[in-house]
């Protein structure tokens, strides 16, 4: 699985890459993947020692992003759409990636006015849009500050989506519609559906 969202931010143009994974996992990714030469990415990893959340995962690439920006994907999203226009014209605030999905209970699902995010709800039980924030995002180096004040959710975690919404109270975040299919895999349905979107794609290719 590791494989499409490392060649997503690869397709995208991005080559210096940190994997960011918790001490059980961190050997496999390691064994499997090297230094990332075999495939023209140059890898870093680091270690989150608990399930903290997306957010405190991110905080620690801060040494590694070095006062640059960062684009970051999650380990188990899958997508079709190449990412290079928006990530290579991205200046600065932050950006998210949206798709209209069936399930928008599951996700971070963006509540929006005309083509504006006016912020997001992260898994609600009655979504105000059916248009899920995908695990790909974008952020200027400020998001490392953001994340330093952030308090742990009801879930225990420091939440990306609490970082989005700080973006969006500054009037710092733009959204996009992603083309192509998208799916992550964190329930045995959407894993099913993810490996099937793969299927059909190499079907086709
Ligand atoms: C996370 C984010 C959520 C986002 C989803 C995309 O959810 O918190 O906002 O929509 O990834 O895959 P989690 O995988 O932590 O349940």
């Amino acid at each position: 699985m590791i494989y499409y969202p490392l060649q997503t931010l690869i397709d995208a143009g991005i080559k210096d890459i940190l994997i960011v994974s918790g001490p059980g996992h961190a050997g496999h990714f390691l064994n499997l993947l090297g230094s990332g030469k075999d495939f023209g990415a140059r890898l870093k990893f680091e270690i989150q020692d608990e399930a903290g959340g997306i957010a405190q995962a991110l905080g620690l690439a801060e040494d590694f992003a070095d006062n640059e920006g960062v684009a970051v994907i999650l380990g188990d999203n899958i997508f079709e759409d190449n990412m290079k226009r928006e990530a290579m014209n991205f200046k600065s605030g932050a950006k998210i990636f949206l798709k209209k999905v069936n399930d928008p209970q599951r996700f971070g699902v963006a509540d929006v006015k005309g083509t504006k995010v006016i912020g997001i709800d992260e898994k609600p039980k009655k979504p105000k849009s059916d248009l899920a924030v995908t695990g790909f995002y974008i952020y200027d180096s400020d998001v490392f500050s953001i994340i330093k004040r952030l308090k742990p959710s009801a879930r225990g975690e420091l939440e990306i989506t609490d970082v989005n919404n700080e973006y969006i109270r500054k009037g710092r975040m733009e959204a996009a519609f992603i083309k192509g299919f998208w799916s992550d895999a964190g329930t045995f349905d959407s894993l099913l559906r993810a490996s099937q979107l793969v299927k059909e794609k190499q079907n086709k290719d």
